[in-house]
């Protein structure tokens, strides 16, 4: 895997909008995995910024995205649908028809997490995904224990998660308990992929999915059999690196 220590959040951020503008560039009809938490929050504002000052055009490309809290429609204030309306996809010209992220309100959720695994099949396959990583080495929401060949499916939150995103709901008992997610094997099939991680609290994730042994146990680690991988850090989630 490739690291590249950034000064700070908002170089980290550039770095990360250069990557995909640099794709969608030479692509046009670039297929883009995105994910949606707070750290992507800089990259977004930096592609949009982007797109309406060098003209990056995404009329041509498609998105899909990780994942989506089962039980949210996608008009929710909390969904990750309304995340990236707001975040991104109301800011650039990426046809709203051609963004895609599971329905967590499905009636049929195992139908649906089939329908999203041969949509990304069909589309010919993720050029470029984007992750970030959770405290406990999370991608996705595939919770530590969850292995190399997990498919998109429904998937149940740890504690640590939960916690970790109540910070957008307003008390801890209106978080979701399951998402819908991309499993290790979709988010492997992508032929680049970029994680992104700031801030302390990353740091010791960071240090076992580069320096640890590959193992479910921390889903990120098992990116070290990817071969295009590029992890993008700022110095705090770098200090524990040796
Ligand atoms: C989001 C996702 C998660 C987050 C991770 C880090 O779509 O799949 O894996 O990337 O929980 O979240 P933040 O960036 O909020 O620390």
């Amino acid at each position: 895997m490739k690291l590249v220590i950034a000064k700070d959040y908002e170089d980290l951020s550039k770095q990360a909008a250069r990557l995909i503008a640099e794709e969608v560039t030479r692509h046009p009809s670039t297929i883009l995995g995105l994910a949606t938490g707070g750290t992507p929050v800089g990259m977004y504002q930096e592609l949009i910024a982007l797109h309406k000052e060098e003209g990056i055009d995404f009329s041509q490309a498609t998105s899909f995205n990780l994942d989506e809290y089962v039980g949210l429609p996608g008009h929710h204030p909390q969904s990750y649908r309304t995340y990236m309306e707001d975040n991104l996809f109301t800011h650039i010209n990426l046809p709203t028809d051609k963004t895609n992220i599971p329905r967590g309100d499905a009636a049929d959720l195992g139908a649906e997490c089939k329908r999203y695994e041969q949509a990304i099949a069909a589309s010919g396959g993720i050029d470029i995904q984007v992750l970030g990583i959770g405290n406990n080495g999370h991608i996705g929401f595939n919770e530590p224990g969850s292995t190399k060949e997990t498919t998109t499916r429904v998937v149940q939150l740890t504690e640590s998660t939960i916690q970790a995103n109540a910070r957008y709901f307003h008390k801890i008992e209106e978080v979701p308990t399951q998402a819908v997610s991309m499993g290790i094997q979709t988010i492997l099939g992508a032929k680049k992929i970029i994680l992104l991680a700031s801030g302390k609290a990353k740091a010791e994730a960071v240090h076992s999915m580069l320096e640890g042994e590959m193992t479910p146990d921390v889903p990120a680690s098992l990116l070290q059999q990817h071969p295009n991988v590029t992890v993008i850090v700022d110095e705090e989630a770098a200090s524990a690196l040796s």
